[in-house]
């Protein structure tokens, strides 16, 4: 079992009596090191080919789980027991392994899928009511992008799904799994329909690392931006876009954060959809329709100029 100290406090009572690897948590510990760590861990272990790996604990344990069974011994079988919202409807799901290197969110990784993902609502009682937030911003990319009535249903209880209702979050986990996953299956390896789901990502991304925002809450200025992007560029209708952001507002995934132009298009300019002198843009046309569009750095830029 690999996990990080906070899961492994809460839960050690069932986790102790399997081979354990505990890491500091924290998006920080998402690093190569701790990839270097844990394979050391595994040789002392006597891990071999035929050893199984489970990741549980958040988005951050999955990610790195999957990327040190990718990799150690060129490939253990693994699986995850996601322990936030933000993992089960999102982290867990879709094969995507990654840690962030010299500062840039997940730049090194793999498409790894896992041979189980085991969400269980019940792990949520623990979770910090700020981590039930974040997974909501996750939740809330899947309405924008795939699913109009879920995001109806958050609009017109916003905040009820912070009561942990147990009825509510199964069926909004499961309405929000069905988006990524009916898009997973139609473009694993993300040449088409998969763009959609970095929705808010590249200014997310950017925003993650330098302003230090937990990864709901950056995706989601990054979805205000990218609303407020998709407004100028003609795409969006100004009313929805109002909606969408008052959205993101009431359920307090808005904080205040400093954003600083020049920083931000520096960050812009290695993300990892930047194809040349543009970059794949997922922009939205109304609420439920994605659409990817190319649009040149140069122009980024500016709209970075106006927007911060
Ligand atoms: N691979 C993907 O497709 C994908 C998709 C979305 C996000 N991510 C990644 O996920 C990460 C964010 O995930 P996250 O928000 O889960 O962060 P996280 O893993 O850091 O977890 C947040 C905090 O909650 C604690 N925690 C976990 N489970 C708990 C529980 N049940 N009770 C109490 N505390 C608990 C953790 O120790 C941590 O302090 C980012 O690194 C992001 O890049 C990956």
């Amino acid at each position: 079992v690999i996990t990080d100290q906070n899961v492994n406090k809460l839960y050690h009572h069932d986790l102790q009596r399997y081979p354990l690897i505990e890491f500091a948590a924290g998006e920080e510990h998402k690093t190569l090191e701790t990839v270097e760590f844990i394979y050391h861990r595994l040789l002392e272990l006597g891990a071999d080919r035929s050893s199984f790996l489970v990741g549980v604990g958040g988005g951050v344990v999955c990610d790195i789980t999957g990327y040190a069974a990718a990799t150690y011994m060129r490939g253990l079988d693994f699986g995850y027991v996601a322990t936030t919202l933000l993992a089960q409807v999102d982290a867990s799901v879709g094969g995507k392994t990654a840690v962030n290197f010299h500062g840039f969110k997940n730049m090194v990784g793999v498409f790894n899928q896992p041979r189980f993902v085991l969400c269980d609502i019940d792990l949520l009682k623990t979770l910090p009511r700020e981590d039930i937030i974040n997974g909501l911003a996750e939740v809330t990319k899947h309405a924008l992008i795939g699913d109009s009535d879920l995001f109806h249903d958050l609009e017109a209880q916003p905040r009820k799904i912070l009561d942990l209702d147990r009825k509510l979050l199964e069926d909004t986990i499961e309405r929000s799994l069905r988006v990524k996953i009916g898009i997973v299956e139609k473009d694993e390896r993300e040449v088409r329909e998969r763009r959609w789901l970095n929705f808010g990502h590249t200014f997310g991304h950017a925003l993650e690392s330098l302003a230090g925002l937990p990864h709901g809450r950056a995706v989601s200025w990054g979805m205000k931006l990218a609303v407020q992007v998709s407004v100028r560029k003609g795409r969006l209708q100004e009313d929805v876009a109002a909606r969408i952001l008052r959205l993101l507002e009431v359920m307090g995934l808005l904080p205040d954060v400093h954003c600083d132009a020049s920083q931000l298009k520096k960050a812009v300019r290695t993300d990892k959809k930047k194809t040349g002198d543009a970059l794949k843009f997922v922009l939205l046309q109304s609420i439920g329709r994605p659409v990817v569009e190319d649009i040149p750095l140069v122009e980024l830029e500016s709209l970075i100029d106006d927007l911060c």
